[in-house]
């Protein structure tokens, strides 16, 4: 080898370097979204788009997992599968966002529980997080002969908890049967024993944000301060995060999360479950911010 085709390679890759430190893509942390229920990667279509246009360049993956109907399947399942398709992404070592949708909110719950992440800001979109209690089209359209007040029945049964409504369905007046039975959420929040809640909890606190969106008409999560880690107590008076047992005694790192600044709740009035990845001011006024 000559020496001017030796300099003429350093030059070359000395342009190069310059060019992959300008690229764009290089800014922003990459982006995962979880669907909810009956949905798919689809419901990330519209920030997908809004996404290249603000932060041109940015990584957002969709995740096809459990879609449609297959999101009827057990919690503790789906956590398994998508686990597969996201534990790399999710293990970036530049830092990741993680936006889930509704169901998907608890999904990625089980997701950052179980393994040692590096997501920094988790998006929880109109997501139930301490469980439901409501009539929706949904239970109608899946449980006809069911309502609200009977479906603990079915729910609380081993069949019941063969289908993800019932890992999370909490029914205020029937406590003692969501401990019994409720295979997925009295477990991630440590009601139920967890052998591994240690771990969890030190998983969970590798977040550095925690931002939790919901609002008054929502209208499928009930009550919807669920969204905001609220819930009923037995005569259906709402119970805020930081009265929740599961708050007070830490059990997954709630309350030390709050305690270090970095629970961001957003009450959105106005929108409709089905609409909140659909509207642009709540991407640009509650989820972009984030998305550094
Ligand atoms: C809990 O985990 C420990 C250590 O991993 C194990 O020895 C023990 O048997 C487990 N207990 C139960 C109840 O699963
Ligand atoms: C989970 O609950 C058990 C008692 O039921 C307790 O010993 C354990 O410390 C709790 N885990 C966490 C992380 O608080
Ligand atoms: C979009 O969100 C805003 C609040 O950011 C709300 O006022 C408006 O009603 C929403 N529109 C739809 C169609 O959801």
């Amino acid at each position: 080898m000559t020496r001017t085709s030796g300099s003429r390679v350093i030059l070359v890759s000395a342009l190069f370097t310059l060019l992959v430190e300008i690229t764009p893509a290089t800014k922003y942390k990459d982006v995962v979204f979880i669907h909810g229920i009956l949905g798919g990667p689809y419901e990330a279509d519209d920030f997908t788009q809004w996404l290249e246009k603000s932060h041109p360049g940015t990584k957002l993956t969709a995740i096809n997992d459990y879609d449609a109907l297959s999101s009827l399947w057990p919690m503790d399942a789906q956590v398994s599968g998508f686990e597969a398709k996201v534990k790399t992404l999710l293990s970036n070592p530049k830092g990741v966002h993680l936006i889930c949708f509704s169901q998907g909110g608890l999904v990625c719950r089980g997701l950052l529980s179980k393994f040692p992440h590096n997501v920094d800001t988790f998006i929880s979109l109109s997501s139930p997080q301490a469980g439901q209690y409501g009539d929706t089209s949904y239970l109608r359209y899946l449980f006809p002969q069911y309502v609200k007040k009977t479906i603990y029945k079915f729910f609380y049964s081993a069949e019941g908890q063969k289908w993800s409504v019932g890992n999370y369905w909490n029914d205020p007046h029937h406590q003692d049967l969501y401990l019994k039975y409720s295979a997925y959420l009295a477990i991630l929040n440590n009601q139920t024993y967890n052998n591994n809640s240690q771990e969890y909890r030190t998983n969970f606190l590798h977040l550095k944000n925690l931002v939790l969106i919901g609002g008054p008409n929502d209208g499928v999560i009930t009550p919807w301060q669920s969204s905001h880690f609220g819930f009923y107590d037995e005569n259906e008076k709402i119970v805020e995060m930081r009265n929740q047992e599961w708050y007070k005694s830490d059990s997954f790192g709630l309350k030390t999360l709050d305690q270090r600044g970095s629970i961001h709740t957003y009450s959105v009035p106005g929108v409709a479950h089905i609409n909140w990845h659909t509207n642009y001011t709540v991407f640009q006024n509650n989820i972009l911010p984030w998305l550094t």
